[in-house]
């Protein structure tokens, strides 16, 4: 058991969240203005409060004024991230220190958007990256003029799952507007062999690119996928493996060992669910060029300074991760809503879920000690506005308060043709207006009378993040600048932000089963419990 201020190698000096004075004066200011706090009541006092509320980051405007704090209580959550020592944790991870302590890792996807010789291991990063984007340049002429005799190049399939799958995925879609117009980009990534199937169905041999991706080159979904598109490229004719499977992994060995002769690595020091900006995101580079993928590691990049160099009180990643400390711990929200009222960003909620999930839903501080209070709620959503018409009306009616987050796109992505331009500028404004309703109703409500069923309580917290266009420099700055959020959350309660221990035990069980649904290993294998040998036995095994 650990008390007070601790201090482990690789990491400055930290205090846990609940161990600081600050915490105390927080708890006391919930008690005396935050449980009570009156959204509309606050908008009366202050005319200033909007003003006061919103901030300017690199690419994202920010307003907080809809949030159910005031400027008092941003000013306990900046003590409370000095007191934690916020500031020298970040500067620990950005110079490179082990801070992944139960992995012993540094924790460097900053560096993999920093220009050459800002940041460590720059040789490196820059070296894989002038390459992969050589590849990514050359793959589309394949696609624009294929050399005499050969197939245009037409599809890209990615296969790979998790951090190797949803930041690609979710980037590819949010930038379809400035896409190769000539590329059709999948993503495989269930083990499900329905999903590999689905996407192969049509598609021919000598007219895709398959990039394996895996920073292990172990798991086992992507190893499966990649083995049947394997054989799928073969049985079809096709002939030039080589030239057909690229790899993006830190194990090469293992890649080559597949029949992979041009790998792209990275690095232990690249989470998984931190690397798009490397050669994880090759499926990106391919889709937007050379040019393209540079806009959005400078975007990342911007909002990298940012975070390094504003104070806490203007420092929009970490007043977002503050926020979210004030929600779960003394609101004690569960959960939290993405509505991303942009179709293009439809991905976003998903690969927020990792991020954030993966990232901070510990249990135990960094010492190993249980932690007395919640960590990372459930983070979900879908774009506005299909889902006003799903689950909007738990938001504004349901029994729990729900903090949404509404990022707004000012201009849109697609122009459209004469014929259509103006019908899709409105529809663009009807967009933005559905969105700003949205996060007034939830805040104003609107009394029933003597109809309880029509009795809308308001007081419902909502932030919206506004950007002006969806470049890949405006998504680069944006998927960062969560990055940075979910660090400082994590960074606040005292945990490891940056491993994954969860998730190996259903890995290791499925193992065993998997032997026994072969038919093997049933005698061998420890007795299972009565419900998984239940249901073993209604499939037949
Ligand atoms: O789900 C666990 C996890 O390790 C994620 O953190 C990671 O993004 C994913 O699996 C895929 O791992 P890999 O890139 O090694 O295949």
């Amino acid at each position: 058991m650990t008390t007070g201020t601790t201090s482990i190698s690789g990491l400055p000096t930290w205090t846990r969240c609940d161990r600081t004075a600050a915490w105390a004066a927080l708890a006391g200011h919930w008690h005396a203005h935050g449980r009570d706090f009156d959204l509309r009541a606050a908008f009366a006092r202050d005319p200033q409060r909007f003003r006061s509320l919103s901030f300017e980051a690199p690419e994202v405007f920010c307003d907080l004024s809809k949030n159910l704090l005031d400027v008092a209580t941003v000013r306990f959550l900046v003590d409370l991230a000095s007191e934690c020592g916020l500031e020298a944790q970040r500067d620990a991870m950005l110079a490179g220190n082990a801070i992944n302590t139960t992995e012993g890792r540094a924790v460097l996807h900053t560096a993999l958007r920093a220009p050459p010789g800002a940041a460590p291991f720059s040789a490196d990063v820059h070296g894989v990256l002038d390459a992969m984007l050589d590849f990514a340049e050359a793959a589309r002429r394949r696609a624009d003029a294929p050399a005499a005799g050969a197939a245009p190049l037409r599809h890209v399939v990615n296969i790979g799952i998790g951090g190797s799958d949803l930041g690609p995925r979710m980037a590819v879609r949010a930038l379809a507007h400035v896409v190769h117009p000539r590329l059709q980009f999948h993503f495989v990534a269930n083990v499900d062999g329905d999903d590999l199937a689905a996407t192969l169905a049509g598609l021919a041999p000598e007219e895709t690119l398959f990039v394996v991706a895996s920073k292990t080159f172990t798991t086992q979904e992507t190893m499966a996928n990649a083995e049947t598109a394997k054989r799928w490229f073969v049985a079809n004719g096709g002939t030039r493996i080589d030239e057909h499977f690229v790899a993006a992994t830190t194990n090469v060995e293992a890649a080559a060992r597949f029949g992979i002769a041009r790998t792209f690595g990275f690095w232990d020091w690249v989470g998984g669910r931190y690397s798009l900006w490397s050669a994880i995101g090759l499926p990106l580079a391919i889709a937007i060029g050379a040019d393209g993928f540079r806009a959005l590691l400078a975007g990342a990049r911007a909002m990298d300074e940012h975070f390094a160099q504003e104070p806490v009180a203007r420092n929009v990643p970490m007043l977002l991760g503050l926020v979210d400390v004030w929600y779960r711990n003394f609101h004690r929200f569960p959960t939290r809503c993405i509505a991303p009222y942009a179709e293009a960003l439809q991905r976003l909620p998903a690969y927020l879920q990792q991020l954030e999930m993966e990232s901070n839903g510990k249990r135990v501080d960094r010492d190993g000690d249980a932690l007395p209070f919640a960590t990372s709620p459930v983070v979900w959503g879908e774009p506005g506005t299909n889902a006003q018409h799903a689950y909007f009306q738990m938001l504004h009616q349901g029994s729990d308060v729900v903090p949404v987050e509404f990022i707004l796109v000012r201009d849109a992505a697609i122009a459209g043709s004469d014929a259509t331009a103006a019908a899709l500028a409105r529809q663009h404004r009807m967009l933005l207006a559905n969105g700003l309703a949205q996060s007034q109703a939830l805040m104003q409500g609107r009394e029933g009378g003597s109809e309880p069923h029509r009795h809308f309580p308001g007081n419902r917290p909502s932030t919206t993040l506004l950007l002006e266009r969806l470049t890949p420099h405006a998504l680069g700055a944006l998927v960062a600048l969560y990055e940075h959020r979910v660090f400082t959350a994590g960074a606040i309660w005292g945990i490891d932000s940056f491993d994954q221990w969860g998730v190996e035990l259903g890995k290791a069980l499925s193992g065993g089963l998997l032997a026994r649904l072969d038919g093997q290993g049933r005698t061998a294998a420890a007795p299972l419990d009565g419900s998984t040998a239940g249901l073993l036995a209604k499939l037949g095994r």
